[in-house]
């Protein structure tokens, strides 16, 4: 991350009234505090280091040793006459596993119910996403919502930067492609807060957009759309 005197300045600030050093912990990622979450750990309801759920398999479908459940919705992808790279016909790789809870239509405690190794029962379908429908006009419309599992193909879209170029503090464009070749939802979020990577006071962007953020203008969208 480039620290500018902005974004000091901002983290002291910050610092001062509570203490908002990036990381998954105390962010909204972290469940940990849920009454359904009966064990109280922060990872687990998104990986598990051994898949206990035989019949789901969800970690060998999706990899990551993926723990939560996945949507089955069926979507409308991005569309426009000047798009360049080639589109998925559905969402692919990461950006399903963020679906799986922010679609809306699959509880947010659907992850690994092993008896053995959880204190209690579930609470069902009780724990939704609260407005999980607030970026696309309606669940699986994906059309009000920045084109993903899409290629990142700088040859046909000539106002594409270059994949070298330096992207916030998680490295260059390449680095946060999947496979160093698709835009995925964590392209602009990191869903770690990680320090370094998430800017603070945003919603774990990459890049801050704002000079408020202490970035500049619009600073995400520009480190990939040179216009
Ligand atoms: C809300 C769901 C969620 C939680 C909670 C979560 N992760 Fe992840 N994690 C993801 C997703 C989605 C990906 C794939 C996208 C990416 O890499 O950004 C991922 C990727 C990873 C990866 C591989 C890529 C990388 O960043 O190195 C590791 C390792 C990982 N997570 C570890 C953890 C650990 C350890 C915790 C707990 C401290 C944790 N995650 C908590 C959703 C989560
Ligand atoms: C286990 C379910 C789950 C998964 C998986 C998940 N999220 Fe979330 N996410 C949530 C919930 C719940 C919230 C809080 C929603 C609210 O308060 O309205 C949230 C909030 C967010 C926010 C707003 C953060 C803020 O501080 O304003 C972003 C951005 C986000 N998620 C992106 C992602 C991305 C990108 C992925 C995949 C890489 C992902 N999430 C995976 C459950 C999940
Ligand atoms: C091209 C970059 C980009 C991609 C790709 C992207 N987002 Fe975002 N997202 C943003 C930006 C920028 C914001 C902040 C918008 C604002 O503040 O008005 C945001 C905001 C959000 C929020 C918080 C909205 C709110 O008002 O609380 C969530 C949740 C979220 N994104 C989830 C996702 C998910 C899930 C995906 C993949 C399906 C995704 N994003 C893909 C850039 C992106
Ligand atoms: C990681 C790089 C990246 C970032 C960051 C990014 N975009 Fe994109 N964006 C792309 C790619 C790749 C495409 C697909 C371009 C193509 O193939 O025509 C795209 C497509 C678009 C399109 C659709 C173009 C069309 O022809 O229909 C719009 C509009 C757009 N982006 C706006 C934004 C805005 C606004 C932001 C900031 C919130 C942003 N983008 C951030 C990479 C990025």
């Amino acid at each position: 991350m480039k620290l500018t005197a902005g974004l000091l300045s901002l983290g002291c600030l910050i610092a001062l009234s509570a203490p908002a050093s990036a990381q998954i912990k105390n962010s909204t990622h972290d469940f940990s505090t849920k009454t359904w979450n009966f064990r109280a750990e922060i990872c687990r309801v998104c990986h598990v280091p051994h898949d206990h759920d035989y019949t789901t398999k969800r970690g060998l479908v999706s990899g990551l040793l993926w723990n939560h459940a996945l949507s089955s919705a069926t979507y409308t992808m991005y569309t426009s006459p000047s798009l360049d790279g080639a589109i998925d016909s559905a969402p692919t790789g990461t950006s399903k596993l963020c679906l799986g809870c922010h679609d809306g239509t699959v509880a947010l405690d659907a992850f690994d119910k092993n008896p053995d190794n959880w204190v209690g029962s579930y609470l069902g379908g009780s724990a939704r996403v609260p407005g999980s429908n607030y970026w696309s006009g309606s669940t699986g419309d994906l059309r009000a919502t920045h084109p993903i599992s899409i290629v990142y193909d700088e040859t046909k879209d000539k106002g594409l930067a270059p994949k070298t170029t330096t992207f916030g503090g998680s490295g260059t464009i390449a680095d946060v492609l999947e496979g160093g070749t698709k835009v995925q939802c964590s392209t602009c979020h990191d869903v770690h807060n990680e320090a370094g990577e998430a800017v603070p006071g945003t919603h774990l962007l990459r890049i801050a957009q704002t000079t408020a953020q202490g970035g500049t203008a619009s600073g995400l969208c520009l480190t990939c759309h040179v216009k």
